[in-house]
């Protein structure tokens, strides 16, 4: 276990609370009833959440928990995840509204309404079956934000088969362990892909990656960048436009059970391994839906929305193709990193498409205020009434400055609590019902329920800290980890079994006034940039280098990204010691990292030292490495086996960085 960062202990004391306008609480989708209604009847409130779907059977049963912890929700309904999302919205008559505004980074745009979207999605779901794709195969798809991704989650989606999104920016292995864990059929990728400017390749990295990967049979290829010089295994590699143009833009759709699985989506927990999280179709569409409604106050036909996550995690997942698309969304989706061209790239976004709806990370936000409140005070962004924020704590200081500078003081700021595995929002302000309070996610939304506990499963009171549970089945919960039943039960489930509580790996605390703060991780899992990665993953790709004998990693507080991976390493005693602590062998480290895992987890800082702090039982202690790491004083050692360790580890420190 680890501990929260001090840092954040310290703004605890949040006195300043912004209530909603009037003229917008008139207005607002939520109420501040919903909150006693669910405490009444969960299981009447999610029925009646469940009946904005479309349904081609109903339901027999909310939910059944006999077989606690896979739950069942919507038990005997059968829905299609496609349809609600696109064709019921043509049937009804929204066929021209737009769905999705594509901004390409290089400029270009598409856009792309309710009809174009039902043919888009027809035409792939009828080129994947023409493939032999069938109801419950896995379709890996790596694809930077372009509208074939969310068109290909889709098809997949339509036609039963389950979808497992890998990240663009994960390395060939990283891909490999997913494919072979999911034992995906297709692949779906692109040739290259925009990055900063610049056409990098996609396809040549896929290829690197399914090299001997047998469950894959074919490789579907997007062309994106245009380069002449695809590599292309014939037999294996198709075309996407080739297949899908030739397909008929007419499919019909079939309802699947409520249960029927919908996704697996990796992510990182506490063991090399990732987990792949399953997801099924009633329940989660029911959440994403009702908390994109309720959480954005989303007015369909009205608002512009605009979530900046990207497909590959959970947040691009739940609201850009699922919530947003069943409640009839109009959404930018923008393929690029928000300063190419330029730093004004957001806001010059927002300006041309109106959008009123605009959810990100703190990450961001602390970098957009790196860049200086002059920038978006050029554009007008006077069309923005909702702002969110997701995927670690924001600080008081960066929520003020998104309310003034973004939200020109009017907007209400949602900061919502969730993950990979709640499927959906959980834990978030309503805006026009809550007084928002910066850095504080405040209360379970209505049908949900959580806690703070302490170390044997009591609630503490208000101002007192612990660790955050979910003590009630949810709808969007996940249903397992593909293929690891124990590992599922272990993971979440054992840590309070005897209260029978979800433990969500996170630090939380009540403020005087009984609202929730989120304090991070408590777990082996950092969160860099709103990304979640186990420090055990960062470890085993640095052990894999020659140089390395051993290495122990932690996450450290960092002004921009939350946390910073640092890491110790210890190195072969046959390498030369000048030579391997030289700079140019320390970026060789972190460049081995990321060719491992990814860019995302690059080591910040890599310092070399003689021993690491380890218990008698041979643990790492890594909250003395964070002492260090944060350049603070060391805590107490007396549990080391040899308390001398950090006195070495101190004197002996050499660190290579970008800093
Ligand atoms: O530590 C919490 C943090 O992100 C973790 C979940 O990561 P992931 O599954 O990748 O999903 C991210 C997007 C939902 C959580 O365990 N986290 C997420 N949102 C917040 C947060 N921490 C504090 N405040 C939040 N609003």
């Amino acid at each position: 276990m680890t501990e929260q960062s001090p840092a954040l202990d310290n703004l605890l004391t949040e006195s300043r609370t912004f209530p909603p306008s009037e003229a917008f609480a008139a207005k607002a989708n939520a109420t501040a009833d919903s909150y006693a209604e669910a405490n009444e009847d969960r299981e009447a409130f999610w029925a009646r959440q469940a009946e904005r779907l479309h349904w081609d059977t109903k339901w027999s049963q909310v939910l059944d928990w006999s077989d606690a912890p896979f739950a069942k929700w919507f038990v005997g309904g059968k829905l299609n995840v496609a349809y609600n999302c696109v064709d019921r919205h043509v049937e009804a008559g929204h066929g021209d509204q737009v769905a999705i505004h594509w901004v390409g980074e290089p400029g270009d745009t598409r856009d792309i309404t309710y009809a174009e979207l039902q043919r888009e999605v027809s035409r792939a779901a009828n080129g994947l079956i023409s493939l032999g794709v069938t109801a419950r195969d896995r379709v890996a798809i790596q694809l930077q934000m372009i509208p074939e991704a969310i068109i290909a989650m889709l098809a997949c989606a339509r036609i039963g088969a389950m979808h497992s999104v890998v990240f663009g920016g994960f390395s060939p292995s990283a891909l490999r362990q997913r494919v072979d864990d999911a034992q995906a059929k297709i692949v779906i990728t692109s040739d290259g892909q925009y990055r900063r400017g610049k056409a990098a390749p996609m396809k040549a990295n896929v290829d690197e990656a399914l090299a001997g990967a047998e469950s894959v049979e074919k490789v579907l290829v997007v062309r994106r960048t245009g380069e002449d010089d695809v590599p292309w295994n014939n037999g294996r590699d198709l075309w996407w436009h080739e297949l899908v143009e030739a397909q008929s833009d007419q499919h019909t759709p079939e309802a699947f059970d409520s249960e029927h699985p919908l996704y697996i989506l990796y992510t990182s927990g506490t063991t090399g391994k990732p987990k792949g999280i399953l997801h099924t179709s009633g329940g989660y569409l029911t959440q994403a839906a009702y908390t994109h409604h309720a959480v954005f106050d989303h007015k369909p036909g009205e608002d512009v929305y605009w979530c900046t996550a990207d497909i590959g995690w959970v947040t691009g997942h739940s609201y850009i193709v699922y919530g947003p698309l069943a409640n009839r969304v109009t959404q930018v989706v923008y393929e690029g990193t928000p300063n190419t061209p330029h730093e004004g790239r957001h806001w010059e976004i927002i300006q041309t498409y109106k959008v009123s709806l605009y959810y990100t990370a703190p990450t961001l936000i602390r970098t957009f205020m790196k860049w200086g409140a002059d920038i978006p005070a050029k554009y007008d962004l006077s069309s923005l009434r909702v702002l969110g924020s997701v995927g670690e704590p924001i600080n008081p200081e960066a929520w003020m400055w998104y309310r003034e500078h973004i939200g020109g003081n009017r907007c209400p700021i949602v900061d919502t609590w969730w993950q990979t595995e709640t499927g959906s929002i959980m834990i978030s302000p309503l805006p026009g019902v809550t007084h928002t309070k910066p850095g504080s996610a405040q209360r379970p939304l209505p049908g949900i329920s959580a806690k703070v506990v302490d170390d044997a499963g009591n609630e503490v009171g208000k101002g007192g800290g612990g660790y955050l549970v979910l003590d009630k089945p949810w709808p969007g919960m996940l249903r397992g980890i593909w293929g690891d039943d124990e590992r599922y039960r272990e993971t979440y489930w054992s840590r309070f079994s005897e209260q029978g509580y979800y433990f969500a790996g996170d630090g939380a605390k009540y403020d005087a006034d009984g609202d929730v703060w989120l304090l991070g991780r408590v777990d082996d899992v950092m969160n860099v940039s709103g990304h979640r990665i186990s420090t055990t993953e960062v470890e085993s790709a640095l052990v894999s280098h020659p140089t390395v004998a051993e290495a122990a990693v932690v996450g450290a507080t960092d002004p921009t990204t939350g946390q910073g991976i640092v890491a110790f390493v210890i190195l072969r005693g046959d390498v030369a010691e000048d030579q391997a602590r030289g700079d140019a062998a320390i970026q060789e480290l972190r460049n081995h990292v990321s060719k491992e895992i990814g860019p995302i987890a690059k080591p910040r800082q890599i310092m070399v030292v003689p021993e690491l702090p380890k218990t008698r039982s041979g643990k790492i202690m890594r909250r003395l490495l964070r002492d260090v790491a944060e350049n603070r004083e060391i805590g107490d050692v007396t549990t080391l086996a040899d308390s001398s360790v950090m006195d070495l580890i101190s004197s002996g420190l050499k660190s290579g960085s970008d800093e």
